[in-house]
């Protein structure tokens, strides 16, 4: 399959050639990756079976994982749900557009190949304005993934997407590289209280200033205990190739470092405290909050490294969403 690589910038981006042949693509059943605030993803009709099927192949992705429907106004939201109560109104308005995923009940008009199943449909209003002119050019509810092989780190720049995509989707939009850099939040508004089911930039205490309460998917705390409520949850994940270890501190790290130095293993480091291995002649390289994580795993694959030694930052509330990718990539927790 020939994949078409479009560049888009500008103000008038509804004008624009390019995204206009992309929006045609998808409204004729095709699929392609569009970048938005979060990262990458990778976009079909949600209202069309084979399209969506097309998604699941591409990525390799397991049939009973659902994805994320993304909207650009509140009427494809009515078109989606049955029902969206005073939780999910406040959320909306605090947070949509931006990378906030809720969860409802769904729609009959969504297919099931979409909801992976469930009677639940998962609604995001991003905020990236190219995924915007793409879905309203489309003019239907776009099902997007993130847009990387099943399994692997999600792509936050255009490389990462070619690296997994390239020739196996119709289309991929180059954008900037991804603002936040890790998956939306995402809240089950279906049930009575609502749930988190995957931590993100928008934190627990930013929800808690719009509702009064909400619960925790208990595995996102446990990490070992309890089967997640959101069946893509329990994959392995966001993984590069390297082993990935994860550190719970700096000491057992340098020491597990100066291990396999001697051993000629080539490893890196991931850290938010970079300063601290300067005198270890390795590749260190920073968190930055979670913006560069992913990027700094496929790095570490483009070097070919064998092993990445990750020091997990300070376990508090606000970390929540990077100390949970990394406890889903790593191979082992130390
Ligand atoms: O930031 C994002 O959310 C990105 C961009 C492209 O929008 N998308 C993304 O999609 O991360 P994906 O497919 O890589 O992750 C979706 C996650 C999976 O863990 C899936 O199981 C969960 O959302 N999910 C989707 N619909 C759900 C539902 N109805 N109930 C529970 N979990 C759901
Ligand atoms: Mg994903």
């Amino acid at each position: 399959m020939h994949t078409l690589v479009v560049k888009v910038t500008g103000d008038t981006l509804s004008f624009n050639n390019d995204l206009l042949k992309c929006a045609s693509i998808i409204k004729n059943g095709g699929i392609g990756a569009f970048p938005t605030e979060t990262v990458y993803g990778l976009g079909a009709n949600a209202l069309n079976e084979s399209a969506v099927n097309k998604i699941f192949i591409a990525k390799g992705r397991p049939s009973d994982n659902p994805l994320i429907v993304h909207i650009s106004n509140l009427n494809m939201l009515h078109d989606c749900v049955t029902h969206v109560d005073q939780n999910a109104k406040a959320l909306i308005d605090a947070f949509w557009p931006g990378p906030l995923t809720i969860v409802f009940n769904k729609h009959c008009s969504i297919p099931n190949i979409t909801s992976g199943g469930l009677s639940t449909i998962g609604i995001r209003f991003p905020s990236n304005n190219t995924a915007l002119e793409l879905i309203t050019l489309c003019d239907c509810p776009i099902a997007a993934p993130s847009a990387n092989i099943s399994g692997k780190p999600s792509p936050t720049r255009l490389s990462h997407v070619e690296f997994d995509l390239m020739n196996k989707v119709d289309f991929i939009i180059d954008g900037e590289k991804s603002l936040y850099g890790l998956e939306s939040t995402i809240i089950d508004c279906s049930k009575t209280v609502p749930t988190l089911l995957r931590p993100g930039s928008i934190t627990v205490s930013m929800i808690e200033k719009v509702i009064e309460h909400i619960d925790i998917d208990p595995s996102l705390i446990n990490l070992t205990c309890s089967k997640p409520l959101a069946p893509g949850m329990k994959y392995k994940h966001y993984s590069p190739i390297a082993k990935v270890i994860l550190f719970t501190s700096s000491t057992s790290l340098l020491k597990e470092a100066n291990n396999y130095i001697k051993r000629n293993v080539s490893i890196a480091i991931i850290t938010e405290n970079s300063l601290q291995y300067s005198s270890l002649n390795v590749l260190v390289l920073n968190i930055n909050n979670g913006k560069n994580l992913y990027h700094n795993f496929r790095k570490c694959d483009f070097l070919k490294l064998n092993v990445i030694l990750v020091e997990q930052p300070t376990n508090s509330p606000d970390n929540l969403a990077i100390i949970n990718r990394l406890s889903k990539s790593a191979d082992s927790i130390i």
